[in-house]
């Protein structure tokens, strides 16, 4: 395949059809390539390109369904959007562990979002900061009138911080708009707000303003999941051991807790994909909470209560929304967000905290007892049975054999296969 030029002026203007045409013809892509492409699955190709610029095509991510979630007392069933497999299986399997002592019980701090406004070129920072905050009366005025209608269900303005940063070419002073977005993830509502905000800033002070935009360390927006899972449930006191020991060794070591987090974080990002809302958001918001000590740690946290149970809780914060954004345009988020029954931001922020925490304990509990690998490599040779061309029922035979040999590998599977079929 040979990209002749990366140079397609006007490809924006062009329709997904046409653009996949010129594409195609760049990269020397086949005709299969090319009606494989076009065929853009549930998400229809005018609403794809009206999400994005120079749209050619979608990409189909799996969307699995995580069973035996009770959170709060209400049972829930989470859509998932994953490519990695196990990522669903070792939820399902963390949840109906601590069912019989109630699952989870979550808590959220709040729904407010921070925008910051930079101000530069002050020579007296202190004094600076005392004239934005005399000015609470006006800022507010101008935030509440830049979203009306968070206003009007319940959110809008909440406060100012002001904040002074010794920074490199002067001190910095960095106005915090606190802002309530409700059901929204309010990126849009906030940044429009350090927009309105920003000029004013300027002229009361006589400094110079840059960067207007949200912070994702959304702080003021924690979500909160807990859960008690049993002796008996989990196997004994041994595997309880192996997890805390596990968590140990995360909440010391940054080599390890960056692992550590990334599997509760393959929680997390499923569902806030399936649900449309931003994942790299999250995720952000998730790596620096967790370094907000000065060293980068677990966000979550385990014990063992006064009976010997393991105990775990996680605390992170969750901007997710409910409006905006491919929530509501994409029509599977819509869907995924009708299964799961949440009908408020809050709701299914608690729900992933639920899920990160779920699939952390699964993690070190296969970590401490089995090893990672028997699970994976289970679901991992039905995609290499695919791989090598099996098809049907063939699949479960030959990822059946491949775990039974031990050996989940591409050549092996090729043999199982050629046998299966007498060749
Ligand atoms: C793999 O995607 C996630 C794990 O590495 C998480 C962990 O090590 O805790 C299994």
């Amino acid at each position: 395949m040979t990209t002749t030029t990366s140079r397609i002026p006007g490809l924006h203007k062009l329709s997904p059809a046409e653009r996949l045409e010129r594409v195609a013809k760049a990269a020397g892509l086949g005709a299969d390539a090319v009606a494989h492409m076009r065929n853009t699955g549930n998400l229809d190709s005018a609403t794809a390109d009206s999400m994005i610029e120079n749209v050619i095509g979608t990409m189909n991510v799996p969307l699995g369904v995580a069973t035996n979630m009770l959170i709060d007392g209400r049972d829930v069933l989470v859509p998932m959007a994953t490519e990695e497999s196990s990522v669903v299986a070792a939820v399902c399997n963390a949840a109906r562990q601590c069912r019989s002592t109630g699952g989870f019980t979550t808590a959220m701090s709040g729904a407010q979002m921070i925008a910051q406004v930079q101000l530069v070129g002050v020579s007296n920072p202190e004094f600076a900061r005392l004239q934005i905050l005399e000015h609470f009366a006006d800022i507010k005025a101008l935030c509440d009138e830049t979203d009306p209608v968070l206003l009007k269900h319940g959110g809008g303005f909440h406060d100012i911080e002001v904040r002074i940063l010794p920074g490199r070419t002067g001190p910095m002073v960095i106005t915090h708009l606190i802002v309530d977005t409700r059901d929204a993830m309010g990126a849009n509502a906030v940044n429009s707000m350090a927009e309105a905000v920003a000029p004013r800033i300027a002229e009361w002070t006589g400094g110079r303003t840059y960067l207007r935009i949200l912070s994702n360390l959304a702080d003021r927006r924690l979500a909160r999941a807990r859960a008690t899972w049993s002796l008996d449930d989990i196997g004994g006191a041994e595997v309880r051991d192996g997890i805390l020991a596990a968590f140990d060794f995360a909440d010391i070591d940054p080599y390890r807790a960056a692992t550590h987090n990334k599997g509760v974080m393959n929680g997390v990002s499923a569902v806030v994909l399936a649900t449309g809302n931003d994942t790299r958001a999250v995720e952000a918001g998730a790596h620096a909470y967790a370094a907000r000590s000065g060293q980068y740690r677990s966000l979550t946290q385990w014990e063992a209560d006064a009976d010997g149970n393991l105990t775990g809780t996680i605390e992170m914060p969750l901007a997710v929304g409910l409006i905006g954004g491919a929530t509501r345009s994409h029509p599977t988020a819509r869907i995924a967000l009708d299964i799961m029954g949440a009908q408020t931001a809050e709701r299914l922020a608690c729900t992933i905290a639920a899920v990160g925490l779920a699939q952390n304990f699964a993690a070190l509990k296969a970590l401490a007892t089995t090893g990672i690998q028997k699970g994976h490599m289970a679901l991992h040779a039905k995609n290499i049975a695919v791989m090598v061309g099996a098809a049907g029922e063939e699949i479960d035979k030959v990822a059946r054999e491949l775990v039974a040999q031990g050996k989940v590998r591409v050549d092996v599977a090729e043999a199982i296969l050629n046998d299966l079929r007498g060749q």
